[in-house]
Parts: C-alpha cells; sequence; structure tokens
C-alpha cells in the first residue's frame, strides 16, 4: 500500500525542484511591531518559514515601536495574532522555540537614543544568539516615518555593514504617492542605504503564481513562438476583490485603486507577461526587461485617459445577499469623496513583442468575487474549415490563475462525442494544489527569505519604480484636472464595476472574461 509521502515521491512534477538554501544568521528588525501588517503578515510569515525549517536557528526577530511592552508581552501578543493568521495551525513545541528568538525595543521612531540603545541591544544579540551581526531592517509603518527611520539607522551607524556581514533594508509600500515624492524618498533611503541593500517589497512578487508565469513562458518551448501580435489578440489582468476599505480609508482616501494596486503590483505582473527573455536569471537582469516594459507603455494624452482609463465608485450594495454600504459611507471617508475603488484601463505596450496587442487591466474593491488573473486571448483559428461564419468558435485562452485556487488553464475546442459535428469549447486544468500536493507559502515567506539571503530578484528597482509613477502620473493629474475631468462612475457594491468598463471592451468588439 502507497502511503502519502510514497505518493508524493512518486509525483513527477515534484522532480527537480530544487531545495533552496538555509539563509545566513541574522536578525530581523521590525519598525511598526504592533501594527497590522506585523501582527497578520510579518510575524506568521517568519513563524511559517521556522516551522518549515527554512530560518536558521540563529535567528532572532526584535520588533521595534512606541508603545512600552516587555520582550513577554511582546511574545504573547504576537502568539494571539500568529495563531488567527498562520497559514499552518501554530504548534506549541515549535511556537516555544520561535519565541525566544522575539525581542521587544521601545523607542519613538524620532529618538536618536532608542536606535543606539538598538545598536547595543543588537550587539548584545549577536553574542548571545550568534545571529553573526547581519541586519536586516523591516520598515513596516506609515511613510511618514520612513525618514526619521533611515536618518536614525545611519546616525548611529547601523546603515553600515559589519565585518564581513550585511545589513539589508525593506522599505514597505506605498512607495510615494507620485513620482516626485518617489524620487524624494529615493533620495532619504540612498543617503541611508545603497541600491543592493535596499529591497522595495512589492508582495504580489511573492506570490507562487505571479513567480511561475516566468517558468510557464521560459521553461516551456511551446509558448514563446505564439507570444506576441501574430498569435494574441489581447491581454487582461483582473484583480477583484469582495472586500471594502476594511477601516483604511485612512490611507486608501489618499491613494485609490490606481496607486493602491495599479501603480505597483499590477504593472508588476504586466511586466512579467509582457518582457522579453532575460540574458540570465539574476536579479538584474530580470529587473532590466521588467523596466523596459514599464518604459514602453505608452503614455496617454488627457483625451486618451477619458477614453481609455474608467474610474468607479462603489455605492451601496450587496455581497453574497449581505447589504453593504457605499464607500462614502465608510468610516473616515468624505461624504463627497472622489477616491475610486475601481479602475479599468486599456494599455499599450510599444514594443515589437507586444506592439499590436491591447492589455485590459481591471481592479477593484466590492466586486461580486475575489480573484486575480491573468488571460491570455489568442486570435481565432483562420475562418476556413470549422470557424466559418455561421459558426463562429470561441479563442483560446491561456488563464494563469494568480489566486484563488492557483493554477494555469487553456480553453480550447474540441468535438462533442456523438455522430454530428458539434464542437464545443473544453479546458485543459492545472491546478497547484492538486498537482503538488503541497501548500504554497505566503508571499511575505518568500520575500522575508529572499531578503535575508541576498535576493533582490522579486523586489522592485529603483528605477521600476519611478517608471510606474511616471506612467501613473499623468492619469491621477487628468482626474484631479479643473476641467474637462473624466467622470467618476458609481457602481453598485457586488456588480463587476461600472458600465463604463464594459464598453471600454465593447467598442473594440471584446468583452471582459468571467472570473
Ligand atoms: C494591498 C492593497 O497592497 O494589496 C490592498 O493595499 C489590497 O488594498 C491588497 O487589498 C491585495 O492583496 P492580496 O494579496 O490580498 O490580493
Amino acid at each position: 500500500m502507497s502511503t502519502t509521502s510514497d505518493k508524493q515521491q512518486a509525483n513527477p512534477l515534484r522532480e527537480g525542484l530544487s531545495t533552496r538554501t538555509v539563509p545566513q544568521a541574522c536578525t530581523v528588525v521590525i519598525f511598526g511591531a504592533t501594527g497590522d501588517l506585523t501582527m497578520r503578515k510579518l510575524i506568521p510569515a517568519l513563524y511559517n518559514l521556522a516551522a518549515d525549517g527554512e530560518l536558521p536557528p540563529q535567528v532572532a526577530i526584535v520588533g521595534f515601536a512606541r508603545r512600552p511592552k516587555t520582550d513577554d508581552e511582546f511574545r504573547k501578543e504576537q502568539e494571539e495574532s500568529t495563531k488567527k493568521f498562520s497559514r499552518q495551525k501554530v504548534r506549541d513545541e515549535i511556537w516555544d522555540g520561535f519565541a525566544q528568538a522575539l525581542f521587544y525595543h521601545q523607542s519613538e521612531f524620532h529618538d536618536a537614543a532608542g536606535y543606539k540603545s538598538l545598536a547595543e541591544r543588537l550587539e548584545k544579540i549577536d553574542k548571545e544568539r550568534g545571529t553573526g551581526g547581519n541586519r536586516l531592517f523591516y520598515l513596516a509603518v506609515a511613510p511618514d516615518q520612513f525618514e526619521a527611520i533611515l536618518k536614525n539607522l545611519k546616525d548611529a551607524g547601523l546603515n553600515e555593514p559589519r565585518d564581513g556581514g550585511w545589513t539589508r533594508v525593506i522599505v514597505e509600500k506605498p512607495f510615494g504617492t507620485d513620482l516626485a515624492t518617489a524620487r524624494e524618498l529615493n533620495a532619504v533611503v540612498r543617503k541611508a542605504f545603497s541600491e543592493n541593500q535596499t529591497y522595495r517589497i512589492d508582495h504580489f512578487l511573492g506570490k507562487e503564481t505571479a513567480q511561475n508565469i516566468l517558468v510557464l513562458r521560459f521553461a516551456n518551448a511551446i509558448f514563446e513562438p505564439i507570444w506576441n501580435g501574430r498569435y494574441v489578440d489581447h491581454i487582461q489582468i483582473t484583480a477583484a476583490e469582495t472586500l471594502g476599505v476594511e477601516g483604511r480609508a485612512g490611507y486608501y482616501e489618499g491613494a485609490g485603486a490606481l496607486r493602491d494596486m495599479v501603480q505597483n503590483h499590477l504593472l508588476q505582473l504586466l511586466c512579467l507577461v509582457a518582457m522579453e527573455p532575460p540574458t540570465d536569471l539574476g536579479a538584474d537582469s530580470i529587473r532590466d526587461e521588467k523596466v523596459k516594459i514599464v518604459r514602453s507603455l505608452r503614455r496617454m494624452s488627457a483625451e486618451e485617459i477619458t477614453r481609455n482609463v474608467v474610474r468607479g465608485q462603489y455605492c451601496d450594495g450587496a455581497i453574497n445577499g449581505e447589504p453593504v454600504p457605499a464607500y462614502r459611507s465608510e468610516k473616515n471617508v468624505k461624504p463627497d469623496s472622489k477616491t475610486e475603488t475601481f479602475v479599468a484601463l486599456k494599455v499599450r505596450v510599444d514594443d515589437w513583442r507586444l506592439a499590436d496587442v491591447p492589455i485590459y487591466i481591471r481592479v477593484g474593491k466590492r466586486l461580486p468575487k475575489s480573484g486575480t488573473e491573468i488571460s491570455v486571448h489568442f486570435k481565432k483559428a483562420p475562418a476556413v474549415l470549422f470557424n466559418r461564419e455561421s459558426v463562429s468558435l470561441d479563442q483560446n485562452v491561456l488563464v494563469i490563475r494568480i489566486q484563488p485556487d492557483e493554477g494555469i488553464s487553456l480553453r480550447m475546442q474540441a468535438k462533442v462525442p456523438g455522430t454530428s459535428f458539434r464542437i464545443e469549447p473544453v479546458k485543459m486544468d492545472f491546478h497547484y494544489g492538486t498537482s503538488f500536493g503541497k501548500a504554497s507559502p505566503e508571499a511575505y515567506e518568500r520575500l522575508l527569505l529572499d531578503a535575508m539571503s541576498g535576493d533582490a530578484t522579486l523586489f522592485a528597482r529603483r528605477d521600476e519604480v519611478e517608471e510606474a509613477w511616471a506612467f501613473v502620473d499623468p492619469i491621477e493629474e487628468a482626474w484631479t484636472a479643473k476641467e474637462k475631468q473624466p467622470g467618476l462612475f458609481m457602481y453598485p457594491a457586488g456588480s463587476w464595476g461600472p458600465e463604463e468598463a464594459d464598453e471600454l471592451l465593447a467598442r473594440d468588439g471584446r468583452a471582459w472574461r468571467r472570473l
């Protein structure tokens, strides 16, 4: 009788998977240690890495925040939230060891003395836990704190790598609010850390399925020859959420869907589907190709923005039969807010490969279903045999499901069994869950591990971030212009966005794919 582990070993898809090396011993210092991101994502990610044996035993995690608290209180709090948010069930025997690696350091972010004592504390931890002087600083705070923290780290000499060791910084999003502020922030970061010490996080890049895009495209010989305007009709990228603004209005009101999701996550996905093969798998080779795509995004004039970009905001409606309030009725949202909770846009990449391939991007909150996917719609078969005018056949569609139900499917035409000649679309489907029999790690697990290992491939480089803002800025400017401002279209919560978003595709004889 075969056991589960026999089956796993026999699974051909598992063959050839390399296991990565455990990173070097280090201390991770998290600024904003009592915030939401730390409790929901960072500590659970570190715990899961520890539980999977991916962390070196000599690791320490120091939470840096304002509120007074002892190490034990911090450990207790993190235990509770990790139990709530961890991907795997928290096992006491693992947590007990992990908790010993957690420390709390109380200080205001602008207080130089707090960094001096942090430096002393880190020295002590190095001695006691053998963390080797390697440091990873994680800025999990609001952007208005970045400058004070970076300056103080520098003044305390904490930005300098110590003998033979390394020092790195992870900067959370949002990385600026437009090109000018992103440049300023890059300049602030650069005063303390060099580019190769800087890791700008975009958690979409840590998602297993986003990483698989390059494997799909460049580890299979069959896709590359047809991945161009000769065979591809158009591409759609959708990120739909049923959630609303969830108490984050303070941030979201000033951001909106374009800054919150398109400038970073969705343009990153676009780069991965559109880029040329890199010369090798080095972080810079990959990022060099990605940045070319953002640079090739056709900039739009004010008129083109009105035609090609649709912004929407949810009014009241229902999700899964439950009534939900309008965006303007959410806490801390202005009653006449013009912040968009939905954007649909048609973009063009001006390069040889995709010059004639429109890319449609759609993102929204309070949509009927949550899901992120990329679909590549191929041109129809020539209308000479089965594809005659009277029987128009569907396009082949390759769908990359980023989440949930991660996987890839290919829609093709097949003959319906029987004596008559009927053709219908069928789906070839690959699901991560069943093919590999192994749960995917959370994006933050992968990204933390990469930063500890010094691999910046899945982090945004300075020029990528700035180019993305250069593309987005004119749209924001058009939306706030005094004259000829494009409309803001309302959609009921629980619908697929305003009708104008459907018209954007209908005008081109196309329609959004149903999720
Ligand atoms: C964040 C945005 O970056 O990504 C949120 O600020 C959004 O508004 C979230 O909900 C979506 O991420 P995920 O991983 O839940 O799809």
